[in-house]
């Protein structure tokens, strides 16, 4: 019997609503928002050649991810509005261990 479980995603959009979302495995978190259209563009499809896929995320679940490689902070720094849980969401790629992270889209990008 197959397992019916399906990891979630909690956006925090700029004006406050948030947005509950199935995940499928292995997209990032900048496709899973850039295919619901929820403000992030992934400009350079995830190469680290850009800083449009900035968000930030919950401090309550920062701990659960891989910490940043040096190319992610180094391009991070060009991120609009930095706030210490502030990621690249290509980088992030959704998994079962990462159910329910909550993750919130920064204003002005
Ligand atoms: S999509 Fe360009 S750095 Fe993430």
């Amino acid at each position: 019997m197959g397992s019916t479980f399906v990891p979630k995603i909690t956006f925090i959009l700029p004006d406050g609503d948030r947005k509950d979302m199935d995940v499928r495995r292995g997209l990032s978190v900048m496709e899973i928002a850039r295919e619901a259209d929820l403000g992030i563009e992934g400009t350079c499809d995830g190469s680290l050649a850009c800083a449009t896929c900035h968000v930030v995320i919950d401090p309550a679940h920062a701990g659960r991810l891989k910490p940043a490689t040096d190319e992610e902070e180094d391009m991070l720094d060009l991120a609009f509005g930095l706030r210490p849980t502030s990621r690249l969401g290509c980088q992030i790629v959704m998994s079962d261990e990462l159910d329910g992270l909550v993750v919130t889209i920064p204003e002005g990008l």
